[in-house]
């Protein structure tokens, strides 16, 4: 044999072998569920190309594992598409799943189904402008390697299921623009892992009053913007915390702001349109801020003058009961005008 049939050969021979060990890698029970997924999803077009023919490891929207977990499918991900369907009842059966996406599905419809209880190796839910309703689950709180739910963008309406503080691994929880009701739950302020996770739960009807016991922790990030808390929000805020963001708009919060220290970690603080009360503390100069908003409140007294304070415009502080000072109008043209108003009938 010359040298070129040799070559050829060896290719032919690499090119069988990596065939037929890759064929090897799809574990049968995967394979199955994925072609009942694929199913009950009525085939749609970013998945149509999975073929029983070839291995499924290498389907578009499905990931394997390593050798250490007998190559099984880890990740299933099937985004931007036009499904008409419910979550296919298989999805449970891909047992070593660790990543589950569902997103901009706008007609995936139906509850979040308790096959996903199944999935005990589940780290990454990410459940997303799909179009779907029912309550979050409660069984989501066994799930113990949760690091991560996103169910944001869909109609899910029922109360926050207070079990999920007791996910040890939760990172991020992210339940905004949904329609939920009911009040944040107490236990979010005794969450069972080393740091809280960033919770997330804006654009719904949450009411009542924020738990005192939320003051306990210190979360990183937390977004309440868009609902209908009332009362205090004092405890969420301290110098010793290293918060990060803090959006607390758009809600019916009261409390007197002038002897609440922020820490100086905090770079966003939205605070417009709630019923807050007092005077912007002096201590705030000492931040380092990148968006900051108290509109739309009952404030009242001088702006402090100095640090980060006047890097935003008046529109981060109009509308409220009596502030002045930069950057609106400096309080003693506020008092002349007064008087000048209060002088104007008597000329
Ligand atoms: C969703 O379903 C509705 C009616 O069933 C249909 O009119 C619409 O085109 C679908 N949307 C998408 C993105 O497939
Ligand atoms: C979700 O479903 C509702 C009715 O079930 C429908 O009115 C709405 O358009 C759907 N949303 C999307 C994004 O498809
Ligand atoms: C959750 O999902 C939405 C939409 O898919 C995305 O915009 C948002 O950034 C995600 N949130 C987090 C905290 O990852
Ligand atoms: C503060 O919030 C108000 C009300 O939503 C908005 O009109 C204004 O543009 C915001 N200002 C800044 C500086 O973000």
């Amino acid at each position: 044999m010359d040298k070129i049939t040799t070559t050829l050969l060896f290719s032919l021979f690499a090119l069988l072998l990596t065939a037929s060990l890759s064929k090897d890698l799809c574990h049968k029970d995967d394979e199955n569920a994925l072609l009942k997924i694929k199913k009950s999803l009525n085939n749609p077009y970013t998945i149509i190309s999975w073929d029983p023919k070839d291995d499924c490891c290498t389907w578009v929207s499905v990931e394997c594992g390593d050798a250490t977990v007998d190559h099984r499918v880890i990740s299933l991900d099937i985004s931007n598409d036009d499904v008409s369907a419910q979550i296919p009842p298989e999805v449970g059966d891909l047992s070593y799943l660790q990543t589950l996406i569902f997103r901009k599905l706008p007609n995936l419809t139906g509850e979040i189904k308790p096959t996903i209880a199944k999935l005990k190796y589940l780290r990454f839910l990410w459940l997303s402008w799909t179009n779907l309703t029912g309550p979050v689950p409660e069984f989501l709180s066994q799930l113990k390697d949760l690091e991560y739910i996103n169910l944001s963008f869909n109609d899910l309406s029922g109360s926050i299921p207070g079990s999920l503080s007791l996910l040890p691994k939760l990172g991020i929880l992210e339940l905004s623009r949904n329609k939920l009701t009911g009040s944040i739950p107490e236990s979010f302020g005794a969450f069972k892992g080393v740091v809280p996770p960033e919770l997330f739960l804006s654009h719904n009807q949450l009411s009542g009053s924020i738990p005192k016991s939320l003051g306990n922790l210190d979360f990183h990030r937390i977004d309440f913007s868009h609902n209908k808390l009332e009362g205090d929000a004092s405890m969420m805020f301290g110098a010793k915390k290293t918060s990060w963001s803090v959006d607390l708009s758009r809600n019916k919060l009261q409390f007197d702001i002038s002897k609440v220290k922020v820490a100086t970690t905090v770079n966003n603080l939205d605070l417009n349109h709630n019923k807050i009360t007092g005077s912007i503390p002096v201590q705030w100069t000492e931040l380092t801020l990148q968006s900051f908003n108290v509109s739309y409140n009952r404030l009242c007294g001088r702006i402090p003058q100095g640090g980060d304070l006047q890097i935003f415009d008046a529109y981060a502080y109009v509308h409220n009961k009596c502030l002045c000072g930069a950057p609106l109008q400096s309080c003693n043209v506020e008092i002349q005008a007064t008087d000048l108003y209060l002088n104007l009938p008597s000329e």
